[in-house]
């Protein structure tokens, strides 16, 4: 059985385009060493991650990431046990959309399911890659 969690954290003061390429070079290698695959979608302010892979790896990378100075209130919204992965082709994708940082405002605030914010990521990442990455440098990471 695979562990899926998905939290989202406000992300640190002063958070770069540089900051966050670093943050995602470092995720997809070491995910891809313990077979972990999920997305990183960054919304004005704040981080939403979907991480899935099995129990203990799940369980002892998210305290790593929960150690983390580069973010902040940390609130897992979702932490399930499913047999199939939903983002398997993604050590960890990066992904810059404005309804998508919206809709992460929104179940952050409880205003909508953690699974709609999955479903949405999900139907992005089906989309072209120039759709979704395009966001990056014009994104003003500080809320
Ligand atoms: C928003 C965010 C997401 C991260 N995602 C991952 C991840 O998916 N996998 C990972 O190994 N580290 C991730 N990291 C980095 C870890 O927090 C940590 O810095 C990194 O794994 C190196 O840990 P180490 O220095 O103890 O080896 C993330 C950090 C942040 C701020």
């Amino acid at each position: 059985m695979l562990r899926r969690i998905l939290y989202i954290s406000c992300a640190a003061e002063g958070t770069t385009e540089q900051a966050l390429r670093q943050i995602i070079a470092t995720a997809q290698l070491k995910n891809r060493r313990r077979d972990l695959s999920g997305v990183l979608a960054v919304g004005k302010g704040l981080f939403a991650q979907v991480l899935e892979g099995s129990q203990a790896d799940v369980g002892e990378t998210l305290a790593r990431i929960c150690g983390d100075s580069r973010h902040g209130d940390i609130r897992l919204v979702l932490d399930v046990p499913t047999r199939t992965r939903i983002f398997d082709r993604w050590s960890m994708a990066l992904l810059v959309e404005e309804a998508a940082g919206e809709l992460a405002h929104a179940v952050r605030d409880d205003r909508r399911e953690a699974t709609d914010l999955i479903d949405h990521l999900r139907d992005l990442l089906a989309r072209d890659p120039l759709y979704w990455s395009s966001g990056l440098r014009t994104l003003a990471l500080a809320a």
